[in-house]
């Protein structure tokens, strides 16, 4: 099988880096946490992914950062995961435009709902309480396994 990288990103109630940490205990990836001070040789990898929640419609702006300064990176095959409270909508297209500039090739993207209690969500108990689940989990780990094909 092959093997992966996945740097993640995730500030607000850990629901990506649960779903990162999933991947991870099943599956040959190794987890970065943005932002790491350790450089990361990507040559060792076949496939590099990217996971943040959603802030303001966007991937983490130093996901952006990280991505736009990783050495590497054109021409390896690349996915996204992100996690987000809205139950509908499309948030990983300035990320994936961001990734093409610099030669990527998007090899697939994935993503579920994050218990979000931002703003005036804590006011009604937060949206997609309980997310991500088990479902989610397993949704996630066979999406990066058929990657890893
Ligand atoms: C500052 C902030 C802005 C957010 N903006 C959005 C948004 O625009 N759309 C959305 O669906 N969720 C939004 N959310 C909810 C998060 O995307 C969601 O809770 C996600 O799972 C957080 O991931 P994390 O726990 O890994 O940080 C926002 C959350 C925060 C804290």
């Amino acid at each position: 099988m092959k093997k992966a990288v996945l740097f993640y990103y995730s500030i607000h109630h850990g629901n990506t880096e649960k779903v990162a940490e999933e991947i991870a205990n099943k599956l040959p990836v190794d987890l970065v946490r943005i932002p790491s001070k350790d450089p990361v040789n990507l040559e060792g990898y076949d496939l590099v992914g990217f996971a943040s929640g959603i802030y303001m419609s966007e991937f983490g702006k130093p996901v952006s950062h990280f991505a736009e300064e990783l050495d590497g990176l054109a021409g390896k095959p690349c996915f996204t995961i992100y996690t987000c409270g809205a139950p509908a909508g499309e948030f990983s297209g300035p990320f994936a435009e961001l990734l093409k500039r610099k030669g990527v090739q998007i090899a697939g993207k994935w993503h579920c709902r994050g218990f979000d209690t931002y703003g005036p969500f804590k006011l009604i108990g937060g949206l997609a309480k309980g997310r991500p689940d088990k479902a989610d989990f397993e949704s996630a780990v066979a999406f990066v396994e058929e990657l890893l094909k």
